[in-house]
């Protein structure tokens, strides 16, 4: 009954969050600005986060940091490694309730408990990851997975021709807003 009651409020935390990311990038066609934005959107919508950004796919099999909010953080993850390379390889959203427990999980924040990573597939191409960080030991649920897959898909649907293999220097050209 709770779990189902703190469901439906994450629910419309994420409905509010999707209304106010549709509205800050509408026509706005630069992809740093609009997922700077969106990290911060999150980083102060959702209650217990230490770290919310991007990770851009790079070249070949490696990802490079993109827009976050937290602390610094390491500047690139060969595909398969850590919570986001492996999130990338398999081409699926991964929650990890205890960091500590996620063999090979890259520790940028020692702080960081449990992480939600939501790859941004078009097709089954990668273009990148969203990653949440948490303090908090199982921070993060499938009302939260759901929850950011659907932001990522608003913010996909706007950049209809971002292409993967592009860095953020790369990203920002080609990022034509589709409305
Ligand atoms: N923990 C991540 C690395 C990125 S930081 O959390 C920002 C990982 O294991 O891939």
């Amino acid at each position: 009954m709770l779990n189902n009651a703190m469901s439906v409020e994450k629910a419309q935390i994420y409905a509010e969050l999707g209304e106010q990311l549709a509205a800050l990038i509408e026509g706005e066609p630069d992809l740093v600005a609009n997922t700077a934005n969106m990290a911060a959107l999150i980083y102060h919508g959702l209650p217990e986060l230490n770290w919310a950004g991007f990770y851009f796919t790079d070249g070949e099999k490696e990802l490079v940091l993109g827009p976050f909010q937290g602390k610094p953080a390491c500047v690139r993850i060969p595909w398969g490694q850590g919570v986001c390379g492996t999130a990338t390889a398999r081409r699926e959203p991964i929650v990890v309730p205890d960091v500590h427990e996620f063999s090979g999980h890259i520790a940028c924040d020692p702080d960081s408990r449990s992480e939600l990573v939501v790859p941004l597939l078009k097709g089954d191409r990668v273009l990148g990851v969203l990653d949440l960080d948490s303090p908090v030991h199982d921070r993060f649920d499938d009302a939260d997975r759901i929850g950011c897959e659907r932001l990522v898909t608003i913010l996909l649907e706007h950049h209809r021709d971002w292409r993967e293999g592009s860095g953020p220097g790369d990203a920002r050209n080609p990022a034509t807003a589709s409305g």
